[in-house]
């Protein structure tokens, strides 16, 4: 039954985009409309509120007409931001010091000033911990799960995953008939931050020989081992997919840029160190790909199109049923509400006992240890 005190809700996406976003967005926009309440987009986060000069209509009012055919489409119409978290806003100062404000306040100000009853945060860890402040603050707040990291607790994957991986299964596929012809060694950086979600997944897809990932420190010995394995066996090239935060053994995470108030440090560059120290070890001709922000592009598959859609569509459910402070889940094959206090500020590494590390082990695959 539809609560009576839900007239108006706003929608807004936070941090890296993924594919997915917008199936979201319209989920939740015509899962309004039906109910009869009015939707709104906020632009860029929370920057449509805290920068209002910036924007001719910083929020604005979503219908089914600006939802119409976006749901295949990656990005999001709304934009997004990973930098300014309202929490830690960063304040430049005359002396060219930086120091952090809570801004939180001007955006629970700003629902009542407009009668918004209500928030759907589609965002990863940071924008649900934002959502989670929200929510302790008196806000009525649904939190929907996106990353490509796939990093988030307490839900079976975020939508964003499946594409990443689908995208970077594809990419491992075609170089291995390169590296094959050239007899090369081809290393793959992919994303994931912190987890090893996107390349133990794609890595295992792709039939790749060596997966490295931040759960597992590696050990460049294993990987050479393999490689010339590999060559003494006349298969004379190897394919290796190392997530972003991998790190060595004895060695420390790659950070090509440090963290700041209000966003976080951005890691970049394992793949090269890799790629240079196989090619002096092993002597053979080494090649890296970075995939980068090619993950989080492109249409979304068909499993995050529906996750979406589905997870948009209970958010207005959690919402017309009264609930707050809570994040849609996908507990298959339902989905499911979680507080959102279990949720923010928990990373999901990788399980070291899960069947899919074991798969990979069992097929004779690297994991760097
Ligand atoms: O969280 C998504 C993600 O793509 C990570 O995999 C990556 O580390 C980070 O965002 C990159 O952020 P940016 O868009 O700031 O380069």
């Amino acid at each position: 039954m539809t609560q009576q005190h839900i007239k108006r809700i706003a929608i807004c996406t936070g941090g890296g985009d993924a594919p997915g976003l917008n199936a979201v967005i319209r989920s939740v926009v015509i899962a309004a409309a039906n109910r009869g309440w009015e939707c709104y987009g906020i632009r860029d986060g929370f920057n449509g509120i805290l920068f209002p000069e910036r924007y001719e209509d910083g929020v604005f009012r979503l219908t089914r007409k600006h939802v119409r055919n976006i749901g295949h489409l990656g990005g999001t119409m709304l934009g997004s931001t990973n930098k300014g978290n309202p929490l830690h806003f960063p304040i430049h100062m005359p002396d060219g010091s930086t120091r952090e404000i809570d801004r939180s306040d001007e955006i629970l100000e700003y629902f009542g000033k407009k009668e918004v009853d209500a928030l759907v945060s589609v965002g990863g860890d940071g924008s649900l911990t934002i959502a989670n402040a929200l929510h302790k603050k008196g806000l009525k707040v649904v939190g929907v799960p996106k990353t490509i990291d796939n990093d988030l607790d307490k839900t079976m994957t975020t939508f964003g995953f499946d594409t990443a991986v689908a995208f970077a299964t594809e990419c491992i596929d075609r170089l291995h008939s390169t590296a094959d012809s050239h007899q090369r060694v081809m290393v793959v950086e992919v994303m994931g931050r912190y987890a090893g979600w996107i390349a133990l997944h794609s890595g295992i897809a792709g039939n790749a020989h060596a997966i490295l990932m931040p759960e597992i420190p590696f050990d460049l010995d294993t990987v050479v081992n393999v490689i010339r394995g590999r060559d003494n066996d006349g298969r004379m090239y190897s394919v290796v997919v190392v997530a972003e935060g991998a790190i060595p053994k004895d060695g420390h995470l790659e950070v090509v840029e440090a963290a700041e108030i209000g966003h976080a440090e951005r890691l970049g560059g394992i793949g090269d160190r890799i790629a240079k120290a196989l090619q002096e070890r092993t002597g053979k001709d080494t090649r890296v790909v970075v995939l980068g922000h090619l993950l989080r592009g492109g249409s979304p598959t068909a499993f995050d199109r529906l996750a979406s859609m589905r997870f948009g569509a209970a958010a207005v459910r959690a919402l017309d049923a009264g609930m707050s402070g809570v994040m849609v889940s996908l507990a298959f094959p339902n989905v499911d509400y979680i507080a959102l206090e279990e949720v923010a500020g928990r990373m999901k590494a990788v399980p070291m006992d899960s069947d899919t590390v074991q798969t990979a082990r069992d097929l004779g695959i690297c994991l760097g240890d």
